[in-house]
């Protein structure tokens, strides 16, 4: 395939700025010359789930990387959390995030900012009946900050705990002016999900309720909104008029990774689909909002899952993968699908007839995170193709692969050289790894607890469109489809994966090349 390199900077906004991804103060300033950087107001940070697999892999290097970036608050405090049976004392958890971030970090949790932060550690266990250790170690960490930082909890735990904590943070008053990151996913179907909106706001108004899908934080699904309407090249054709379908396509090489008990519970409808994979539809299918306000943004996300058509079983594919139930953990009978392929429609103008494919799993061939609008055919063909090619005529997409860092490509038809007029693919890219950055300064996570000190919900979900969300979903989780197992290392369960998307296919594009260094 030919490959045309397209749409390099003029400018390099990222050493004006500084990291990429710093605040919506710096999103909505596009014009700014100024550096950009807001700092939030004091903070105690309380991370429940402090001894947890999130914490371990995400969080605590997260916000580390947050405390070097020099994006944390001037003044701040992390206090660790988890029930008293896994209660540790200030310096085994400041010994337990020092691990995590030599495991996980992209930084050696050693030199001065790593004393800094690691002085800001504190811990405090928390019992619904035993809540004192917890309001201790806040009380000492409020203390310590001049008594007038801002208190944020991030619930990093599984899923049935989150009411525990609730009611906690309720009747312990810590819930009084502080805000609440809860993480993915929130309930697991409509019922639940309303049930703990309604338990949530008996404690937390939902201006103060950060609702967590770190896909959102991610650079490169930031950027869509930015290729859709900083541009006049592409949102024109944005709608059933030109694109025949869109596919969301997220396959893992990864397993289970030790989490079972969360899996088992969850499973991939719950864990990707329904929570990162959707959202990343609100994002791609939403219209133009009037301005990038969080309220407006939001409320033209929240419509496209208004107008999600109910999932319809037979057009959703379970898979299992071969060897899962013998994994530690594992029920020998556990009926949790660990791939999930389905259809969705969104009954709006803009997408009536266009079906949403979107696929995700574990143990599956490849690692990617790719989004693909397939094109219409021009009104006239004219134009042969070599000879012994055989390209479809249908080869013009556009893809967003949006793994960090990132890229996107226009699969379209050129003339190949010669004195016949016969059409060949070719490709034009834009790379963020060779144009701004080769990584972004910000992960998802850190990105979303800068916005949530902020106090910027643009990011985060909100209840209706949870609620919405869960609604499409009630007939496949009331039904669900047979498990059908996939051997490790393939694409799913053949072949009822590719007839889900016939006529159409599967399109995961070769990643763009590393450029050939000049000699
Ligand atoms: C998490 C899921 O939310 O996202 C995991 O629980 C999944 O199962 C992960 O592997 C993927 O995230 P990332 O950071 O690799 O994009």
């Amino acid at each position: 395939m030919a490959h045309l390199r397209w749409w390099h900077p003029i400018d390099r906004f990222s050493s004006v700025l500084g990291p990429p991804g710093i605040s919506e103060a710096s999103r909505r300033r596009p014009q700014g010359r100024e550096p950009a950087v807001t700092r939030p107001n004091d903070h105690v940070i309380v991370l429940f789930g402090a001894t947890g697999d999130l914490a371990r892999r995400k969080l605590l290097p997260g916000l580390f990387n947050l405390a070097r970036a020099g994006l944390l608050p001037n003044g701040y405090r992390i206090v660790g959390s988890a029930p008293g049976r896994f209660a540790l004392t200030d310096h085994a958890f400041r010994e337990h995030a020092r691990a995590a971030v030599a495991t996980f970090g992209s930084a050696d949790p050693s030199g001065p900012k790593w004393q800094a932060f690691e002085e800001a550690l504190s811990f405090g266990a928390a019992d619904p009946d035993r809540p004192g250790p917890l309001l201790d170690a806040v009380r000492s960490a409020e203390e310590a900050l001049g008594g007038r930082a801002r208190k944020l909890f991030h619930l990093a735990v599984p899923p049935p705990a989150f009411p525990a904590v609730i009611t906690l943070l309720g009747d312990t008053g810590l819930a009084q002016d502080s805000n609440v990151i809860i993480e993915k996913p929130f309930g697991v179907d409509l019922e639940s999900a309303r049930s703990l909106n309604e338990l949530i706001h008996g404690v937390f108004d939902e201006s103060r309720i950060f609702r967590i899908d770190h896909f959102l934080g991610k650079e490169s699904v930031d950027n869509i909104l930015a290729l859709r309407l900083a541009n006049s090249l592409f949102e024109p054709i944005w709608n059933r008029d030109h694109i025949t379908h869109v596919q969301i396509d997220v396959p893992e090489t990864i397993g289970l990774e030790g989490r079972a008990q969360f899996y088992e519970g969850t499973g991939a409808f719950r864990d990707m689909i329904v929570t990162h994979l959707i959202q990343v539809l609100g994002i791609v299918a939403m219209d133009p909002p009037a301005s990038l306000d969080s309220h407006r943004l939001r409320d033209e996300k929240v419509k496209v899952f208004e107008a999600l058509r109910p999932i319809r079983p037979d057009h959703v594919v379970r898979g299992q993968y071969e060897g899962y139930r013998q994994e530690p953990g594992v029920a020998p009978d556990s009926q949790t699908e660990t791939f999930a392929a389905l259809r969705l429609e969104v009954d709006n103008w803009r997408w009536a007839g266009v079906p949403f494919y979107l696929r995700s799993g574990k143990r599956l061939a490849e690692h990617r995170q790719t989004i693909t609008l397939g094109l219409r055919e021009p009104a006239m063909s004219m134009f042969g193709v070599g000879p012994g090619r055989h390209e479809r005529r249908t080869d013009n997409r556009v893809v967003i692969d949006f793994a960090d860092p990132g890229w996107i490509g226009v699969d379209f038809l050129a003339k190949e050289p010669g004195p016949t007029m016969n059409v060949g693919r070719a490709r034009m890219e834009f790379r963020y790894g060779d144009s701004f950055c080769s990584s972004h300064g910000l992960q998802g996570y850190e990105r979303l607890i800068l916005e949530a000190m902020l106090g910027d919900q643009s990011l985060f979900t909100r209840a209706d469109g949870i609620e919405h969300i869960w609604a499409a979903g009630a007939p496949l989780l009331a039904t669900p489809p047979p498990l059908q197992p996939y051997a490790p290392g393939s694409w799913g369960p053949q072949p009822a994966v590719d007839r889900l998307v016939a006529p159409d296919h599967w399109y995961l594009p070769e990643e763009p090349k590393e450029p050939t260094p000049p000699e």
